[in-house]
């Protein structure tokens, strides 16, 4: 077949910070339980950030090692897509603050703010930039830093507990595919919103929208409108609903079935989100990649952390196809089909 420009994955690299948050220590702060969490969730520990550490120290942690595995010399890159909802402050971007610290000055860098699709919206991004030859190595990260904008009291507890500190990093390069049935490369992406449901999971404060007229008061802080607020149950249906929908329309665009993809990784908010989807689609469980378990909701970091662990533990090989979807806030959703 006629060479085609496309997108694929050269390098993974993650990092989580040092320390770790167990189910019952969050007990110091909250009524809960580690049944409970685990049960509800799956999720029985979270990494937490020391007090100065920022998304970007993290992002920079995991985008040196997915340069490391890609073998590329930083200098190579010429775009850095950063999706995140923490960011080091709320302007400027983070990825400049990423570019700064990574010591490749004057290439753009781009902040996403697509919540738990982040890095599927990133991905996407990235892959049309390469296709259309404007760029040849992207860096993408996800990275995200919870713990500092938690309500860590009883009242928030349906929403704290699940959330965790962590980035995951991808480096994405230009290559000519005659052959897909054995080239790795970006294969498809879809992407998907619906702001109607903006407010089933959100921080309404700092912003513009808030009707008191300040961007940030006391009383704002006072309710706790800074801390994420999660209608729980409508979020967890949706999530099922939309992933298995992108999924199965990602599969029948690319006339490829279940049976033929090796791997799949999900975005991570609730492992019985994820078991749902898989049994809806008739995904062996087998095949569904979870760590949920030990990182928690790491937001726009859970599909890239998911590929350095799967590769860490030999599950993600170089030329399997993989199959991923996410959802989160906003609402956003969206699914690709690669191959590894
Ligand atoms: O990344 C995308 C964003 N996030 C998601 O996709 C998350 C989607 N939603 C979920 O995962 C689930 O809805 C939750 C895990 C958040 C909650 O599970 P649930 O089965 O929907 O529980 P619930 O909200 O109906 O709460 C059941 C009970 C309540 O008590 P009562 O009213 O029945 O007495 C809650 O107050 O569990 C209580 N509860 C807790 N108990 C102990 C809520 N949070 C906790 C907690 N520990 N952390």
């Amino acid at each position: 077949m006629t060479p085609m420009k496309c997108a694929r994955i050269v390098g993974v690299g993650a990092y989580v910070p040092d320390r770790v948050i167990k189910n019952d220590d969050l007990k110091q702060w909250m009524e809960t339980s580690d049944e409970w969490i685990v049960q509800r969730t799956g999720i029985k520990e979270r990494h937490w950030v020391k007090p100065e550490q920022s998304t970007s120290d993290l992002a920079l942690e995991a985008s040196l090692a997915a340069l490391k595995s890609a073998g590329l010399d930083k200098s190579k890159i010429d775009l850095i897509i950063f999706a995140t909802l923490s960011p080091d402050h709320v302007f400027p971007g983070s990825g400049c603050y990423l570019q700064s610290k990574l010591g490749i000055p004057e290439i753009p860098a781009l902040d996403i703010r697509q919540q738990c699709s982040g890095f599927l919206y990133g991905l996407s991004i990235a892959d049309q930039f390469i296709r259309t030859g404007m760029y040849k190595n992207v860096l993408l990260v996800g990275a995200e830093v919870h713990s500092k904008g938690l309500d860590l009291s009883t009242k928030g507890r349906d929403v704290s507990v699940l959330f965790g500190d962590g980035a995951g990093a991808v480096v994405l390069s230009a290559t000519e595919v005659t052959d897909p049935a054995k080239q790795s490369f970006i294969w498809n992406t879809r992407l998907h919103a619906d702001g109607a449901h903006a407010e089933e999971l959100w921080a309404a404060a700092p912003g513009t929208g808030m009707p008191s007229g300040n961007w940030l008061d006391e009383q704002m802080v006072a309710e706790g409108k800074h801390f994420p607020q999660m209608n729980g149950k409508r979020v967890f249906t949706s999530a099922v609903r939309r992933m298995s929908e992108s999924l199965t329309a990602t599969l029948k665009e690319c006339k490829v079935t279940v049976a033929d993809v090796d791997l799949f990784l999900f975005h991570q908010a609730n492992l019985r989100i994820n078991e749902a989807v898989a049994d809806q689609l008739q995904i062996p469980r087998e095949k569904v990649f979870n760590t949920i378990q030990h990182y928690g909701n790491t937001t726009a970091a859970t599909i890239p952390l998911g590929m350095r662990d799967a590769v860490a533990k030999g599950v993600l090989k170089p030329g399997m196809l993989v199959g991923l979807a996410a959802f989160g806030s906003g609402f956003t959703w969206s699914s690709a089909l690669l191959r590894f």
